[in-house]
């Protein structure tokens, strides 16, 4: 029997949610003086231990002061992140970044030549000034020097390094837009700052500075190729895990999904049909209970809740996706039907977060 809220039960759970929501504030940042603002009002928030939702180059970011132990608990619990999952520290300038890290090895240099600021998050041993509820426990810290000048803005003002993880739920998308924030986090925090549509729109590669080989935990938009540029010996983890390389702990299965389940349909397979429909007639998907992101196949969109087509360029795709994966969730399908993405290392972000989206990962 299903189970049921005792009578009178929601309205004392709304009464109590009432007293306790805060009142979230919502800056945009479109002139110059707005953004002067919306900056200073945020450093003087995180300056006194709350939080704030800020916008980055690659998805928005839930910040605190990275040197108050209780604001970067407060994180956690406005999440509901799991303590396990350890925090990305973000920088605006070297004396910083040198506070948080204990070593600065020669290819940490490089690594930040070629790609700081910018969207590349890099794994280095810890600091004395990084407490353990950052690392969730652990030796290293994941530090990053963000590209969006707003962001920079917020970390000049405050004087000190922004812990900020992507600023969604536990388990839930990362937000690529304001909108995203306030519908996961409005009434939780006491400012969004509207920056816009994110230009990258998924998060950074995380890349692990602490073993014998440069080590990607996450891939992002800055792909293998590209760190193999400034350092061949750059591997990805599955490559290394074998040889008991550290894993990211924050990177669990079905980490980036959707409320409807995610399927990958792989045109490429010759075991499938070579078309999209066929291969959703054979699963026995209902189209009406279905969305669809397309990339080359496009079935015709009268049959289904949603059919959308991404552009062919990863970057495209990247900036796309997470909002796509959010319009077809507020639609309620059951089902959102992917066109797998080439095989190739342009694509290797976007393809991780479409495994995992799908759990495959
Ligand atoms: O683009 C981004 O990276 C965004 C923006 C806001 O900067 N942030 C973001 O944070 O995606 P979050 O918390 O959602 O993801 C941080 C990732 C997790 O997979 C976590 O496990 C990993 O970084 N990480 C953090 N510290 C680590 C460490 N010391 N060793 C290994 N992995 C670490
Ligand atoms: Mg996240």
């Amino acid at each position: 029997m299903p189970c049921r809220d005792a009578p009178g039960l929601p309205v004392i759970t709304l009464f109590v949610q009432s007293l306790t929501a805060l009142k979230t504030e919502i800056l945009t940042i479109e002139s110059a003086s707005k953004f002067e603002q919306a900056a200073s009002r945020a450093a003087d928030l995180l300056s006194s231990g709350r939080l704030a939702a800020l916008p980055t180059e690659t998805v928005y970011g839930l910040a605190a002061d990275a040197f108050n132990a209780e604001a970067v608990a407060s994180i956690y619990t406005t999440k509901g992140r799991p303590s396990t999952n350890p925090l990305i520290v973000h920088v605006a300038d070297k004396s910083m970044l040198l506070e948080c890290v204990r070593e600065w090895p020669e290819i940490a240099e490089k690594f930040s030549q070629a790609f700081w600021p910018g969207p590349l998050t890099l794994v280095l041993p810890k600091s004395d000034r990084i407490s353990d509820d950052i690392t969730a426990g652990l030796d290293s810290v994941a530090v990053r020097w963000p590209g969006h000048p707003f962001m920079r803005a917020v970390i000049k003002n405050l004087g000190r390094p922004i812990a900020a993880p992507s600023a969604n739920l536990a388990n839930q998308l990362s937000p690529t837009s304001a909108e995203h924030v306030q519908a996961q986090l409005k009434g939780r925090i006491p400012l969004i700052v509207d920056g816009g549509a994110a230009n990258v729109g998924i998060e950074s590669t995380v890349l692990d500075l602490c073993g014998k080989n440069p080590t990607v935990l996450r891939p992002g938009i800055i792909h293998l190729e590209s760190l193999r540029a400034v350092a061949p010996n750059t591997m990805h983890r599955s490559a290394q895990q074998s040889s008991g390389a550290q894993k990211s702990p924050g990177l669990h299965h079905k980490h980036y999904a959707p409320k409807a389940r995610v399927i990958i349909l792989d045109r490429s397979d010759s075991s499938q049909p070579n078309d999209l429909i066929n291969q959703i007639r054979r699963l026995g998907i209902l189209p009406a209970e279905a969305c669809v992101l397309g990339l080359e196949d496009l079935p015709s969109p009268a049959d289904f809740l949603r059919v959308c087509f991404i552009p062919h360029d990863p970057e495209a795709y990247a900036r796309a996706l997470y909002a796509e994966l959010f319009l077809c969730d507020q639609l309620g399908p059951k089902w959102i039907l992917v066109e797998a993405v080439p095989d190739t290392p342009a694509w290797e972000g976007v393809r991780d977060r479409l495994a995992r989206a799908a759990g495959d990962e």
